[in-house]
């Protein structure tokens, strides 16, 4: 080899991403369902740990969406999303809306269907802890995913039902 041409550091080691992943499960989040309508009409959503708050003047929050998911383009261009934050006992509907593999998520799912409901045509799931309709403002592609932030046009809470709780890979509930 030319002695003039020095080699190149070798590359950081890829992250160990499962270590990375264990680690970031250490924190504890809430669980949210997020959902819109895809351009079909077709109702769309997804359990997601990603949501927070952004800013409250204006009423700002964020969430984020892996670029490999099917409903990448249905959020891309619906003008609304809701956050539904969900209660202590939905961990069946927060695995349900987790499982790619079934089809239509929302069979046999409880909507509601009252004002809040039917203001935006986004469903709401019913028995949630909290709801916060968002018109969607900006979607940035980062990284992995791509991430949404929504200005709080409506929303709601339920403060008698505790919250779900994601931690350490499980769900749980506040003690
Ligand atoms: C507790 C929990 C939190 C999750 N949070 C996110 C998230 O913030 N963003 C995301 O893209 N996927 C998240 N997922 C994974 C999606 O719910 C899962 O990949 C789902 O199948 C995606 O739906 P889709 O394939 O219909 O888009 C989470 C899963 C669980 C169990």
């Amino acid at each position: 080899m030319n002695a003039a041409v020095k080699e190149a550091p070798s590359p950081a080691p890829p992250p160990d991403v499962r270590a990375l992943r264990n680690a970031l499960g250490v924190y504890p989040t809430g669980v949210t369902i997020v959902t819109t309508r895809g351009v079909d009409g077709r109702s769309v959503g997804l359990t997601v740990n990603s949501f927070a708050s952004l800013s409250l003047e204006p009423p700002l929050l964020l969430w984020s969406l892996s670029n490999r998911s099917p409903n990448l383009r249905a959020f891309r261009t619906a003008s609304h999303f809701v956050v539904n934050v969900l209660a202590q006992e939905q961990d069946d509907l927060a695995m349900r809306f987790a499982n790619p593999a079934i089809v239509d998520k929302f069979e046999g799912v409880a909507l509601r269907d009252d004002a809040l409901g039917r203001s935006h045509e986004v469903p709401l799931v019913g028995g949630a802890a909290a709801w916060f309709v968002c018109a969607c403002r900006d979607a940035i592609e980062t990284g992995d995913h791509t991430l949404f932030i929504g200005r709080v046009v409506a929303h709601e809470s339920a403060a008698e039902r505790p919250p779900l709780v994601f931690q350490g890979g499980r769900f749980t509930a506040l003690r």
